[in-house]
């Protein structure tokens, strides 16, 4: 305690004391360059549908998606990340369709990066809204997501999000080997300029309920995910360790960035990987993590809430924030909450 002096009494709040000196001492800022807004898209034309399990979210057609691109180019977030629902007959086994040139996420992108050349696009780079059981990847005649056949597919996804025009390409699978193969397979295509966003600790959670009511998944395969859900592939709640050799291999294999998903609860694996690697660092505030601060209502202040929420990503180590919030966050940010 020597650093204390000779008088080891302090008193802390004296630089809690007023606006002015509670600003000078902070140590953690949120800025709308932080934040990148997730955004479901589905065919069609002048589509703009509610997603009930997520509040103030929409379904857009990509003409509709113009206006919220201009949205965010407008407000300063830095990107979209397109998630579609692909309906009709386009899902099979093999997920054929989620590397069609001419696919719903294709010509979003495509729209996007030439009426808004600055914003940067995000595309997920999964089966899961391509396949009849929503996984990740194909299934075997044992019930398995095939690892090594699955990594063959993502890797057409993401020459085919390449090809149209996305400056990062997203792996959410959490297939082995992923991001190497898809590092390679752009490369040798010329994509050498092509980001990898690689989702290296995605944990097998409950929190991404919404989403896949957002995406069709849960209507389309109802339980067929089967009683394991995503275990065989996402991580285990339990784990941290595991979080760092996950990431410790993306790295190697060739991600620009690193992601941890969900956002809140796994704090402590943000802190651990941004500290370990000091790379790139994103985090995910997931579907469910925003449904739960939706549905508070009357108990708590929804935008101290939400700003609080995102802070603490930055306390924690994040350099970026995907989050369902960005606008709203963005606008608070503007008016200075
Ligand atoms: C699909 C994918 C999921 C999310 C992002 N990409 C769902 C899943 O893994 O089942 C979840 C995002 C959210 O809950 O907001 N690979």
């Amino acid at each position: 305690m020597s650093s204390y002096g000779n008088y080891p009494y302090q008193r802390l709040r004296r630089n809690r004391k007023s606006d002015f000196i509670r600003k000078l001492v902070q140590e953690h800022h949120l800025l709308v360059t932080d934040l990148v807004y997730p955004v479901f898209i589905v065919d069609g034309k002048n589509r703009e549908e509610s997603i009930s399990s997520l509040p103030g979210q929409k379904r857009f057609s990509i003409d509709q998606l113009l206006k919220v691109a201009n949205e965010c180019s407008r407000l300063g977030i830095q990107g979209l990340a397109l998630f579609p629902m692909i309906e009709g007959a386009k899902n099979d086994k093999f997920a054929l369709e989620s590397y069609n040139p001419d696919g719903l996420v294709p010509r979003a992108v495509n729209v996007l990066k030439h009426e808004f050349p600055n914003l940067g696009i995000f595309t997920d780079i999964a089966l899961d809204a391509y396949t009849p059981d929503g996984h990740d990847g194909v299934v075997d005649e044992h019930g398995y997501v095939s690892n090594d056949l699955t990594n063959e597919i993502l890797a057409k996804q993401a020459l085919c999000h390449a090809q149209a025009g996305a400056d990062f390409v997203c792996p959410s699978d959490m297939m082995d080997g992923r991001v190497l193969k898809i590092r390679a397979t752009l490369d040798n295509n010329n994509f050498v300029n092509t980001g990898i966003m690689a989702y290296s600790a995605k944990y097998a959670s409950t929190l991404y309920g919404p989403f896949r009511d957002a995406t069709g998944a849960v209507s389309r395969s109802g339980s067929s995910l089967g009683k394991s859900g995503k275990t065989t592939y996402q991580m285990n709640p339990a784990n941290s360790h595991e979080a760092i050799h996950e990431a410790r291999l993306d790295l190697y294999e060739g991600a620009d960035i690193i992601m941890v998903k969900p956002g809140l609860p796994y704090l402590d694996v943000v802190y651990r990987i941004k500290s370990e690697f000091k790379k790139p660092t994103a985090v995910y505030h997931v579907s469910g993590e925003y449904a739960m601060l939706k549905q508070c209502g009357d108990w708590l202040d929804y935008d101290r809430a939400v700003m609080e929420v995102m802070l603490c990503f930055k306390r924690a180590g994040a350099d970026i924030i995907w989050t369902y919030a960005a606008i709203e966050v963005a606008n608070l940010l503007r008016t200075g909450c």
